[in-house]
């Protein structure tokens, strides 16, 4: 203990005083740091709240006096501390791995089966352990004291987050070295997680404070765990668990049974499910045993983990890419619970698609309360015969939001009718439809309450009218102030509005102002692209922009004449033919020709290009275009531009690092031009 021998020496000719506040610094954080084993691990304590806060106390005192005198294991740290700008790397000295699943009895069966077949044995000896539903850590101790922590990370580095690790209760500071000598360095790993009851409390504290509760229980752990400012992963109630070695100097055991031994000799939390089982078919059982159990238990868990017994058989074994073949996780069925449908209600998403959701009698399931779940789309609703009112199995599996497995049609209430999303949006009362090949129904109305910010981002959006300096802050700012309410009020809005807003700068707001009006002489397609109809992205604008040549003849194409467009399909046809039929978007559309947004094409001077009727492909390097402007040319002297070569391409350009395009068109017979050659054809030299 190099570092002890040190502060004595260099406090050889210090007064007596602070050699003997050292001591007594050294006395207070032995007896916390024993408390505190007695407390969290051993479940075991031997001083009331009382006394250890008063110890926690003195100690605190005399480290504010003396920070000098600080110890590196002082169980003050607990607390947390000023916040981190961001959390440096670390990389892990052996790879953390990950492991392979068994879905079932079959699989781990067969698992046995391969691992005896490889070690040509007939029996052997596993360990079978809770798999812990939280964030795979590690921990380095040095000379027995706490010195990093990490997050798995990708498996290779991690996260340094030693300074939140050190406020978890349960994390021995310093090892203990009565029952075992402590190796000089020492990683090991496990896992950081929340239980129930906490993550309900965290829950209800987010909800107070108007934040965001989190899904279950390990996101609250991560969350908790990622923070910058240690105070709040200290506030949090983590617990940890730690079940794997890392690398370990100067040690050598010859089981796993034996490694969890020496993790509790040193102090460290173990999770006490766990069992030695000579036969796979006591895993099996023991499997079995824990998923009905689990419920019982304070702690998520998602399966179990069975690791062969014996060291030197691991190493045998050895790893299979990115998974050890001597360990198998075994998967818990998805949690079911049963419960009644009070009513279901569509929801609305920010892209108009509507969901039905079953509002529940609230049931525990899986640790957490549930009371609502998805019932997806109406096919779903279809294909399962769920009502409301009807008894249903819900279940969660993992991550996922839970759903409605199916109804218990003899528990059906007699006078039960069959559900159907309504036609009318209840966010906005606009039309919903379902387009035909499509499983979701869509609020057809682009000012819908439901949708209007993300309408309003993506019309103002780079790629679509590319209005600078309006980005979602303002968005949402204006819409909060019910200063818009459409796309089309965007044209409405004045200087005095947009200055009045919190934190806007009378600059900003007249350079915002400059920026729609520019906006109102875009492109059309820009303005077809920025309406946001169902899956008519930039391409597909622009192909119907050069077509039709403006809104209005576009508005009044059938789906026939849509479909004959190169490059358009019925899906698409269909959804710009119901978008153009429905009056409030008629009225939107209205409302921005007024304000002066009506771009239009001179349709029989295009169609007359040089490039008409020819479709080009760009691939390569362009020295003078980028793929978009190579494009925008292309299609203003009537010509188009495609991603991929096909049949019906007439020419590739191509640049310096042009890959596979070029094999194709030669294979195709598209012929091949190099940029210049383009550069002539389009008279550019
Ligand atoms: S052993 C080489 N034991 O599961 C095997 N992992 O899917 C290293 N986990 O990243 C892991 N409980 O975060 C092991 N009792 C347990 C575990 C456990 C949970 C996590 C761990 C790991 C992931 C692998």
């Amino acid at each position: 203990m190099g570092r002890f021998f040190f502060i004595h020496r260099r406090l050889h000719f210090q007064p007596m005083d602070l050699q003997q506040t050292l001591a007594r610094i050294r006395e207070l954080t032995d007896a916390l740091t024993e408390h505190n084993h007695r407390y969290y691990i051993l479940d075991d304590p031997s001083v009331s709240d009382a006394a250890y806060d008063a110890l926690l106390r003195e100690l605190q005192d005399l480290e504010t006096k003396h920070p000098e005198l600080k110890l590196a294991d002082s169980p003050t740290q607990r607390v947390g501390s000023q916040p981190l700008a961001g959390f440096e790397q670390l990389t892990h000295s052996i790879p953390m791995l990950s492991l392979s699943n068994a879905m079932d009895d079959e699989e781990l069966t067969s698992f046995d089966v391969r691992v005896r077949k490889d070690l040509e044995l007939d029996q052997l000896d596993y360990v079978v352990e809770p798999k812990l539903d939280g964030l795979g850590v590690e921990l380095v101790y040095v000379d027995g004291v706490f010195t990093a922590g990490s997050t798995r990370g990708d498996g290779f580095t991690g996260e340094n987050i030693t300074k939140n690790l050190r406020t978890l209760k349960a994390l021995p500071l310093r090892l203990r070295d009565k029952e075992r000598p402590i190796p000089p360095y020492l990683e090991v790993r496990g896992e950081v997680f929340m239980g129930h009851a906490d993550f309900e409390q965290l829950n209800e504290r987010q909800l107070d404070q108007e934040k965001q509760p989190f899904a279950n229980p390990r996101n609250a752990a991560a969350g908790s765990l990622r923070q910058l400012d240690s105070r709040i992963t200290a506030s949090r109630n983590l617990l940890i668990n730690l079940y794997a070695p890392g690398q370990i100097d100067n040690f050598a055991v010859e089981s796993h049974m034996e490694f969890i031994q020496a993790l509790k000799d040193w102090g460290f939390p173990v999770n006490d499910l766990y069992e030695l089982c000579p036969t796979i078919q006591n895993v099996i059982q023991f499997h079995n045993k824990l998923e009905q159990n689990r419920e019982n238990l304070e702690y998520d868990i998602d399966g179990t983990v069975t690791k062969v017994n014996r060291l030197d058989y691991q190493n045998r074994l050895g790893i299979r890419s990115r998974s050890p073949r001597w360990a198998i996780a075994g998967k818990f069925k998805a949690r079911q619970e049963i419960t009644t449908i009070l009513s279901i209600v569509p929801s609305v998403g920010r892209t108009g698609a509507i969901t039905p959701v079953a509002n529940l009698e609230p049931v525990h399931l899986g640790g957490v309360m549930v009371a609502r779940a998805t019932l997806h789309n109406q096919d779903e609703i279809d294909r399962k015969d769920v009502r409301e009112g009807d008894t249903v199995v819900v279940q969660r599996a993992g991550d996922v939001i839970p759903e409605v497995v199916k109804a218990i049609l003899d528990k059906r209430p007699a006078k039960s009718q069959p559900y159907f999303i309504p036609d009318r949006c209840p966010a906005c009362d606009g039309h919903v439809v379902r387009l035909e090949g499509e499983a979701k129904h869509y609020c057809q109305n682009i000012s819908c309450a439901a949708q209007i910010k993300g309408r309003i981002e993506h019309f103002v959006a780079k790629r679509c009218l590319d209005i600078d300096g309006f980005g979602t802050k303002l968005v949402s700012q204006l819409v909060d102030e019910n200063l818009i309410g459409s796309i089309a009020d965007i044209y409405a809005l004045n200087l005095e509005q947009l200055a009045n807003l919190e934190r806007m700068a009378e600059k900003s707001a007249l350079n915002i102002m400059g920026a729609i009006d520019s906006s109102k002489s875009a492109d059309l397609w820009r303005l077809i692209h920025g309406l946001g109809i169902r899956n008519v992205g930039e391409h597909i604008s622009k192909v119907i922009a050069n077509k039709y040549g403006s809104l209005q003849a576009l508005g009044e194409a059938t789906v026939e004449d849509l479909e004959a467009t190169h490059e358009v399909g019925p899906i698409v046809a269909r959804g710009l033919v119901e978008f153009f039929k429905d009056s409030d978007n008629l009225e939107i559309l209205g409302k921005l020709s007024q304000h002066g947004l009506n771009p239009i094409i001179d349709v029989s001077a295009r169609s007359e290009g040089i490039f008409s009727g020819l479709s080009f492909v760009f691939t390569g390097k362009l020295e003078h275009f980028n793929r978009d402007s190579a494009r925008v040319l292309v299609e203003s002297l009537g010509g188009a531009s495609a991603n991929s070569i096909s049949k019906k391409t007439d020419y590739l350009v191509a640049g310096p690092g042009a890959g596979s395009k070029i094999e194709k068109a030669n294979k195709l017979g598209v012929k091949i031009l190099t940029e210049d050659e383009f550069r002539t054809m389009v008279g550019a030299e």
